[in-house]
C-alpha cells in the first residue's frame, strides 16, 4: 500500500519556514495561540469564566517522543520499527492537596479509529528475519497491542511501551497525529479521561536522493553501501542496520569499531544535503516535508531543528551518545526562581513541581504547547479552557494553596 494521495486534508507543503508557518497557523485558525497566549507574568488561579476540570482525578498524557518515525516497508532494511511509548500521570485532586497516584487505579489506552496494524505495514512479515522473533499480528516489540492497560513505572507515572501504531487509520487515510483516549477507573468507576496525540510517521524521504532509475530507493541505498564499504547487504535482505551500527533507540550495541547509526547517517550525509533544495535539511528524513515533526511553540517563534540541535555535523559528531546527549531547555531558558530539567536527565524523564513531570504541563518534546496543530492542543483546552502550558492551578489543586507557584526540579 502506498501513502501518496492519502492525505487527511492537512496541507501538502513543499516549502518550509516563515511563509509556510503563517499559512499553517491561518489554516488551522490557531494564530491566537502563539507565544504569550499562556500569559507572560507568573501564573495565577483560574481566570473568570475559564473552563476547568471537575473530575476527582486528572490524567495528563504525552508520547515520549514528539514524533515516532518508522518505515512502512521492511522488505529491504530496518531503520526503526513501529514503536510508540505513551506516559500518563494521574493526580488525585479530591483531597486538600493534590496527590500523585501510583496504585489503586486502572489506566486504559485505546486509539479510536486506528485499531489494526498488520494490514497496514509488512513489519509482521519481516520481524523474524530482522530480529529473530515472530510477533503475533498487531503485537509490538514489548508485547503490547494497539489498545491496552498502562502499567505503573515506579517513577510516579504509568506507561505503555512499544505500541505498534501506524499512521494509517482504519479507513485507509493517513493521519500522523492520531488521538488516543486514556481513561482512569477506580473501583470500577471512571474518575478521569483525556485525549492525547500519539504521533507516528513513515514519510522518511530517502528517495529524495536515492532515486536511481529502474531500482527501488532501498536497493540504491544497499548497493551504494556495498560499493563504498565492501559489504554484501544487497544479497542479504532484509538488513538490520543496527546489527552493525549501534543504535541506543533499539538497544542494539552494534560493532564497537563502526560508527553508531546516528553518527554514520548524519556524518556521511552532512555534505550531501545540497543535492536537494530544502529550507530545512532535517525534513529530508525527519520524517518529511509533509509530516513536520516539530509543531510546537518554538516553531511558531521561528526556532527550528538546527537552533537546538546544531546541523548535520554536530548531530553526527562521534563523541555524542545518540538519543542521550540532547538539547536542554536550560540551554536557552533562564528565569529567576525557575529551574528546568533535573541534572543529567532528559526533558522527557524530568520532574518539577513536587513530582509532576514536565510533559504533564508542557507536552511532548517538539510538541511543547501551544502547538500549531489542533490535536496537540486538545488536552490543555479540555482541562483548562485554553491551549498552552497547564497554568491553571485548579486543574490539579481543588483549592487555593495560599502559597505561590514554584517551578523547581525534584531531588530524586
Ligand atoms: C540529500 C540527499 C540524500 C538523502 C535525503 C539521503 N541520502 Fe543517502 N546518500 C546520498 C548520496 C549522494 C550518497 C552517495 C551515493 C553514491 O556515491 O553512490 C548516499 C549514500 C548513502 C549510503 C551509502 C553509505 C555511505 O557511505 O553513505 C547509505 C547507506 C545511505 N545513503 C542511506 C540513506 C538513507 C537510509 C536515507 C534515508 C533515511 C538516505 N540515505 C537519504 C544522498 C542522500
Ligand atoms: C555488516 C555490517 C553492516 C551493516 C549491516 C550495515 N553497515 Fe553501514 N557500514 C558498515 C561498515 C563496515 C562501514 C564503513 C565504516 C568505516 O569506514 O568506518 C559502514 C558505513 C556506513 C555509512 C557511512 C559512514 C561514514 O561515516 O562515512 C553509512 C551512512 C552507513 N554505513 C549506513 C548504513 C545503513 C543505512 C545500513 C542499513 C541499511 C547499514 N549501514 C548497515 C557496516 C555495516
Ligand atoms: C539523510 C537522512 C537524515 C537527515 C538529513 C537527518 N537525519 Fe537525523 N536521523 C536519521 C536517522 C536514520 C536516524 C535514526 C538513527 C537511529 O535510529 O539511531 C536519525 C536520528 C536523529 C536523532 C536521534 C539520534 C541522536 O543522534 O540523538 C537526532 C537528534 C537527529 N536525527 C537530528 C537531526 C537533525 C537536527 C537533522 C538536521 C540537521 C537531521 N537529524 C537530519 C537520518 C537523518
Ligand atoms: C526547542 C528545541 C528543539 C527544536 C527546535 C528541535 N528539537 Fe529535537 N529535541 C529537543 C530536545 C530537548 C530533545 C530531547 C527530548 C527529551 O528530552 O525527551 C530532542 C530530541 C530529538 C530527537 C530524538 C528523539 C526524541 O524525540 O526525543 C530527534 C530525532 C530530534 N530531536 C530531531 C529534531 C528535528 C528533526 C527537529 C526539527 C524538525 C528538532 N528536533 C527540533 C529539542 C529541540
Ligand atoms: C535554542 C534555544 C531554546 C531551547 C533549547 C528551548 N527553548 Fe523554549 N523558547 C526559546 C525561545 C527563543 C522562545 C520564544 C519566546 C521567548 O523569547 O521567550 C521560547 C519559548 C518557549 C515557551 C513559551 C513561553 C515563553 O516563555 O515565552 C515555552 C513554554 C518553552 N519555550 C519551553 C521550552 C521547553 C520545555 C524546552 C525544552 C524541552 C525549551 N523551551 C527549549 C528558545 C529555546
Ligand atoms: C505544574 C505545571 C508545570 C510543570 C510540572 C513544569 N512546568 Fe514549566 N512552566 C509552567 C508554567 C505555568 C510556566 C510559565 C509560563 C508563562 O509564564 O507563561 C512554565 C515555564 C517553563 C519554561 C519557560 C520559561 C521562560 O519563561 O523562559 C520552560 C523552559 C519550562 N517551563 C520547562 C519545564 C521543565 C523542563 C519542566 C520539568 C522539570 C517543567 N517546566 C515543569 C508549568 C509547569
Ligand atoms: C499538573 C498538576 C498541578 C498543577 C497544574 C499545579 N500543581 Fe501545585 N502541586 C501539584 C502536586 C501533585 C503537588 C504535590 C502535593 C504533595 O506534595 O503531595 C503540588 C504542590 C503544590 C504546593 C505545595 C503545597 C502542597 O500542597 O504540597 C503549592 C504551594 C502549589 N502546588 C501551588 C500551585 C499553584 C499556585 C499552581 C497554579 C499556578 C499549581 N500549584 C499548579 C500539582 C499541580
Amino acid at each position: 500500500m502506498r501513502t501518496e494521495g492519502l492525505l487527511t486534508g492537512r496541507r501538502r507543503s513543499g516549502r518550509k519556514g516563515r511563509g509556510a508557518r503563517a499559512t499553517w497557523l491561518g489554516l488551522l485558525g490557531v494564530a491566537g495561540f502563539a507565544v504569550g497566549a499562556a500569559g507572560s507574568g507568573p501564573p495565577t488561579g483560574p481566570g473568570a469564566g475559564e473552563k476547568t476540570v471537575s473530575t476527582p482525578y486528572v490524567v495528563l498524557v504525552a508520547n515520549d517522543l514528539g514524533m515516532h518515525c518508522m518505515q512502512q516497508d521492511f522488505s529491504e532494511f530496518l531503520i526503526l520499527p513501529p514503536f510508540n511509548t505513551v506516559h500518563a500521570q494521574v493526580i488525585d485532586r479530591s483531597g486538600e492537596h493534590p496527590h500523585i497516584v501510583t496504585s489503586g487505579v486502572t489506566v486504559d489506552f485505546a486509539i479510536p479509529g486506528n485499531t489494526t496494524a498488520t494490514d497496514k505495514t509488512n513489519w509482521w512479515t519481516y520481524d523474524q528475519a530482522l530480529l529473530g522473533v515472530d510477533f503475533a499480528p498487531d503485537v509490538g516489540l514489548t508485547g503490547n497491542g494497539l489498545a491496552g492497560v498502562l502499567s505503573p513505572t515506579g517513577r510516579k507515572d504509568y506507561s505503555i511501551t512499544g505500541v505498534p501504531l501506524t499512521p494509517i487509520d482504519d479507513n485507509g487515510l493517513e493521519n500522523p497525529y492520531p488521538l488516543a483516549t486514556v481513561t482512569v477507573t477506580r473501583n470500577g468507576a471512571e474518575v478521569a479521561r483525556t485525549q492525547a496525540v500519539v504521533p507516528v510517521s513513515w514519510e522518511v524521504n530517502c528517495s529524495l536522493c536515492h532515486n536511481a532509475p529502474g531500482i527501488s530507493p532501498g536497493t540504491d541505498i544497499l548497493r551504494a553501501h556495498d560499493r563504498m564499504h565492501g559489504t554484501e547487504l544487497e544479497a542479504n535482505q532484509p538488513v538490520f542496520c543496527a546489527g552493525c551500527h549501534a543504535d541506543p533507540a533499539l538497544g542494539a550495541p552494534g560493532d564497537p569499531d563502526l560508527p553508531t547509526f546516528s553518527a554514520a547517517m548524519h556524518g556521511a550525509h552532512a555534505d550531501r544535503m545540497d543535492q536537494v533544495e530544502l529550507e530545512n535539511d532535517c525534513y529530508a528524513c525527519h520524517p518529511g516535508l509533509r509530516t513536520q515533526c516539530q509543531r510546537d511553540v518554538h516553531y511558531a517563534n521561528g526556532i527550528f531543528c538546527t537552533d537546538c540541535h546544531g546541523g548535520m555535523e554536530a548531530v553526527g559528531d562521534p563523541s555524542r551518545t545518540p538519543w542521550a546527549d540532547q538539547p536542554r531547555c536550560d540551554d536557552c531558558h533562564s528565569r529567576p526562581g525557575f529551574e528546568f530539567e533535573q541534572p543529567g536527565t532528559l526533558y522527557r524523564d524530568s520532574k518539577g513541581h513536587s513530582g509532576v513531570f514536565c510533559y504533564a504541563c508542557h507536552g511532548s518534546p517538539h510538541a511543547i504547547t501551544p502547538t500549531v496543530t489542533e490535536q496537540d492542543n486538545l488536552q490543555a483546552i479540555n482541562l483548562q479552557g485554553h491551549a498552552g502550558v497547564i497554568d491553571q492551578c485548579i486543574v490539579c489543586h481543588s483549592q487555593d494553596e495560599g502559597d505561590p507557584f514554584f517551578h523547581r526540579v525534584d531531588d530524586d
